[in-house]
């Protein structure tokens, strides 16, 4: 069941010059909603429809103070925010071992520390308003994790832990929590990966394999993010939000395996699990 068109939201979107983010800005204007753009630079946000529903405000994500302030303008101008869209974001490649301790933090920190920022800022509005729909911006990479993207899905996993301790602590409080889930979507994103600092030969086999294999997908790989950001919709507009929304046959087809490979060990180590047991003989 759905609500769509009984209300006019107000969204607080970050990552809104680029791919997922800037597709749910475009299509909450052209749905008459109001939309608070994120950006660390607001010149990337010029091709955004003008109109007096958005608000265009300068922000980096892993600026705290920054982020309080883009915050404490979008209620001035708009009264409330319904929707928050952590899409800031950005991948590194490379081997867990080939990632620089500099390159790791830096992912952390806009991917993890940046939505923590955002949260602080924005959840005080929404436990006010007893209201609200907080869209964590996942992966596939959240569930499961490939050679190659092991810096990447940590920071992932790390958005999937504290939002399920974040949901069921804002459930009595009427805020809603998704974990967007794309799979392969195309989006600038993979032209700005950043690659890990040092290459060791005995990663080729996994690492350059794979990296190799993404750069041979066709086309057809890749969801459209016009459909990503529908979806996204869909499950905003939704009276029963999912805690998970994945976007993608492929990506979910990896989380299945992974959840079924993890149900697997449970099974089969369930003895060794039972013997550390206070009761068990
Ligand atoms: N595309 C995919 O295949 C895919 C798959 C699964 C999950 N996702 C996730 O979806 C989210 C959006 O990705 P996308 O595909 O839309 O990628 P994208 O087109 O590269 O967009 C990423 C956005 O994040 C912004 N950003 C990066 N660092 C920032 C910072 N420190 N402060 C503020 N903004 C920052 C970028 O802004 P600038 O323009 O300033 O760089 C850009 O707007 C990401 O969390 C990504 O992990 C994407």
């Amino acid at each position: 069941m759905t609500n769509e068109g009984t209300t006019s939201r107000v969204w607080f979107i970050t990552g809104a010059s680029s791919g997922i983010g800037r597709e749910l800005a475009i299509q909450a204007l052209a749905a008459g909603e109001a939309v608070v753009a994120v950006a660390r630079h607001t010149e990337t946000l010029a091709g955004l429809a003008q109109s007096d529903q958005l608000l265009a405000i300068e922000a980096d994500v892993r600026d705290e103070t920054v982020v309080a302030k883009a915050v404490g303008q979008s209620v001035t101008r708009f009264g409330r925010i319904d929707v928050v869209a952590n899409l800031a974001g950005y991948g590194l490649f490379g081997a867990v071992e080939e990632a620089s301790d500099t390159q790791a933090r830096a992912i952390f920190d806009t991917n993890v520390f940046g939505v923590l920022n955002v949260l602080r800022a924005t959840l005080p509005v929404l436990r006010n308003q007893r209201s609200g729909h907080i869209l964590q911006g996942s992966s596939y990479y959240g569930q499961t994790a490939d050679p190659g993207v092991g810096l990447l899905a940590a920071t992932k996993y790390a958005v999937e832990g504290l939002s399920d301790a974040l949901a069921a602590e804002l459930a009595p409080l009427d805020v809603h929590v998704t974990l967007v889930q794309p799979g392969l979507v195309a989006t600038p994103f993979l032209s700005n990966l950043a690659a890990a600092t040092a290459t060791h030969a005995d990663y080729d086999q996994t690492v350059r394999t794979l990296q190799q294999a993404i750069g041979a997908l066709p086309a057809e790989a890749f969801s459209a993010v016009e459909r990503v950001a529908a979806g996204i919709r869909t499950a905003v507009a939704s009276d029963n939000p999912p805690r998970r929304l994945a976007l993608g046959v492929a990506g979910s087809d990896s989380m299945r395996s992974a959840l079924a490979a993890r149900l697997d060990d449970l099974d089969a180590w369930a003895a060794v699990t039972e013997l550390v047991d206070a009761h068990a003989g």
